[in-house]
């Protein structure tokens, strides 16, 4: 069975927010096409997990097998947001673009993670590159919206764009191959014209497109063996 996890990132609520609208067609649309599929859903917008401090790395850094108590407590979210990664064989995320990056929620659940024997090995055996992921053979799929546009590698703003780089640069955590992710943004929210309205007609498309191409997929092969075309990055 294939198991698609939604992890909502907006401080808005569903009736304000673009990249719930565009996470809930998604997720519509995917179980359309396969009704076999689990849907685990996380949203951190509504409820952030805490930012990590010093307890939290001195308790991720100790070998389980030398943790105290208090440690494998402060690890438990932790352990709960791994497992749901773990678990997916589709990572579906609501990104809206704030202050030209991630929101800081979305910051705080990479910062869960990302986990020494968990989500990444390390060794200074390996020379230069020591982080190796452990995770592997995920899809992400990363519905967006900025209130500005021309975030595109190319375009007006890319220089800007702290957003899909930070996204791209975490992907190993997340099992996922950097050159897969599928991304799809809205665009001009703030400007309220046809532009905007444009956009969102074209994301909503390709969202949905999106959605049957990895459901119809998924529905007929086992569960992580699927790979996606080479990315597609639309903005709309
Ligand atoms: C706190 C905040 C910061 C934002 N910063 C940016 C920004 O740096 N660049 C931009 O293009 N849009 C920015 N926006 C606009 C949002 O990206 C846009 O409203 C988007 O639709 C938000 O996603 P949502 O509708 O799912 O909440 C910001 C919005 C908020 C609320």
């Amino acid at each position: 069975m294939t198991t698609l996890l939604r992890i909502d990132a907006s401080a808005q609520l569903e009736d304000r927010s673009l990249t719930r609208m565009l996470t809930g067609l998604f997720t519509s649309e995917f179980l359309t096409a396969n009704p076999d599929a689990r849907v685990i859903t996380r949203d951190i917008g509504q409820d952030p997990v805490p930012a990590i401090d010093h307890r939290f790395i001195h308790a991720a850094f100790t070998p389980p097998e030398a943790r105290e108590d208090w440690m494998a407590e402060r690890l438990a979210l932790s352990d709960r947001l791994i497992d749901e990664v773990e678990a997916a064989d589709i990572i579906l995320l609501g990104a809206p673009m704030y202050n030209y990056g991630m929101p800081a929620a979305l910051k705080g659940w990479i910062d869960h993670i990302a986990r020494i024997g968990r989500t990444f090995s390390f060794d200074l055996a390996r020379g230069d590159v020591p982080i190796e992921p452990i995770l592997k053979g995920k899809q992400l799929v990363v519905l967006s919206s900025r209130g500005e546009f021309g975030f595109e590698p190319g375009g007006p703003r890319a220089h800007l764009n702290a957003l899909d780089p930070a996204i791209a640069a975490c992907a190993h955590y997340l099992g996922v191959n950097a050159a897969d992710i599928e991304t799809i943004a809205i665009e001009y929210q703030e400007f309220k014209d046809a532009r905007h309205t444009r956009s969102v007609a074209t994301a909503k498309e390709a969202a949905r497109a999106l959605a049957q191409r990895f459901g119809q997929a998924t529905g007929k092969v086992p569960a992580n063996s699927y790979r996606a075309e080479p990315a597609l990055v639309s903005h709309c």
